[in-house]
């Protein structure tokens, strides 16, 4: 991969000195999924596919910036002046979008971007998979400019300017949870995250005789961003109704039991639903986490499995093809837990299979999907990875 990359460096920006090498990996959240904007907990992993990145200071004083995945028409990078980006591109090479809404905010906070930037990208993340392949493009940016501009931006604040260039350049009003598992990873861990006081502890992923089987619909999640905004707009009337009686700044402040006592207050039933989803959500990642550290793996894959229902009967965004992926995974032997993962409306599902049914779980669900959909599956296994960094060579 970075050989192939190095040969590509040097066609498309000439000569100079040599780039350096970073890497930043996607994430598969396990279980906690749409908590992140209700201040609730989510409970996600780095992973091992993510995008490779070759970087240097160029003496031109721009940013110039060439993707292998999406530029392959193109036989220059796109470039600018750090001056000239005032708002996101439409129209073509729109990925460009995220490296430069990373440089507005970061020149926004006050950081002086002394040097323009060569910057070469390559991933191996399936797009539109819901395995975050912009936050790990955000993020990888952010680690660029902080590595060779010597900005110093710890790897909570990179995930914190990321989350701020997609809500306010790219305009996706998403929550933390992408940006800070991409950057805070570590291998062989999951993180569990309040997303509220953004408090965080890793936990062993000890998965015993199991592995991690993310399984790809192949529909992209084309609605994520509107119907994303609009679901967080739900959670938002939710939050004004039971306001009115009770003192919380987040729906996640609540218990089950306590939303319960206060739905009176939630006049439409949708609305309703909503909440109950980041309620229940929550309470299920918390216990997730304790299940895990105790070594329970089956009351673990029971939450999955719920969380699944929840998002398919509450909060609406599972799309069949999911609920196909998941309802046949739970009917097969040796699967500890299947749920969707991610924003929704496309995407993957990710399970908790015994390594000894992970073959017949490949092949039943292959079969079977196809047979059903028309559409084949695209399976991934991966361990748990470290965040974004510079790779050392
Ligand atoms: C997307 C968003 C995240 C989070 C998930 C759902 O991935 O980017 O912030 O809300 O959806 O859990």
């Amino acid at each position: 991969m970075i050989e192939t990359m190095r040969q590509t460096f040097a066609r498309v920006f000439n000569s100079g000195s040599n780039p350096e090498a970073f890497f930043s990996p996607g994430r598969v959240n396990l279980i906690g999924e749409h908590t992140d904007h209700e201040g609730g907990y989510v409970f996600p992993c780095a992973i091992d596919f993510g995008i490779y990145a070759l970087a240097r200071r160029n003496d031109s004083n721009t940013l110039r910036l060439y993707s292998m995945n999406f530029d392959g028409e193109y036989p220059v990078p796109f470039e600018t002046k750090y001056s000239d980006i005032q708002e996101k591109l439409t129209g073509s090479r729109t990925w460009v979008n995220y490296p430069l809404g990373i440089a507005s905010i970061l020149m926004k906070h006050g950081y002086s971007l002394t040097s323009g930037l060569d910057i070469l990208y390559n991933g191996n993340l399936p797009d539109g998979a819901g395995l975050s392949s912009s936050a790990a493009l955000e993020v990888l940016t952010v680690r660029i400019f902080s590595e060779l501009l010597g900005l110093g931006i710890d790897g909570v604040k990179a995930a914190l300017f990321s989350q701020e260039a997609e809500n306010s350049f790219v305009g996706m009003h998403c929550g933390i949870m992408d940006q800070f598992a991409v950057s805070m990873g570590k291998k062989n861990h999951a993180i569990l995250l309040n997303c509220s006081t953004l408090d965080y502890s890793y936990a062993p992923l000890e998965l015993g005789d199991c592995k991690i089987i993310i399984t790809n619909s192949n529909v992209p999640h084309s609605l994520v961003g509107s119907e994303y905004n609009l679901r967080r707009t739900q959670c938002e009337s939710a939050l004004a109704d039971i306001k009115r009686v009770k003192d919380i700044s987040c729906l996640c402040d609540l218990t089950p039991n306590e939303l319960d006592e206060y739905a009176y207050c939630v006049k439409d039933p949708v609305t309703l639903k909503r909440a109950v989803h980041a309620v229940s959500e929550n309470a299920r990642a918390k216990r997730a986490a304790e299940a895990l550290k105790a070594g329970d793996l089956a009351t673990f894959g029971r939450l999955m499995n719920a969380s699944h229902v929840s998002l398919r009967d509450n909060y609406q965004v599972t799309i069949p093809e999911l609920d196909l992926l998941a309802g046949l995974a739970w009917e097969l032997p040796g699967v500890i837990g299947s749920r969707m993962t991610g924003g929704g409306f496309g995407g993957c599902t990710v399970s908790i299979v015994e390594n000894g049914q992970a073959e017949n779980f490949m092949n039943v669900i292959g079969r079977e999907y196809k047979a059903k959909t028309g559409r084949k599956p695209s399976f991934y296994t991966t361990g748990s990875a470290d965040g974004a960094g510079r790779l050392a060579l």
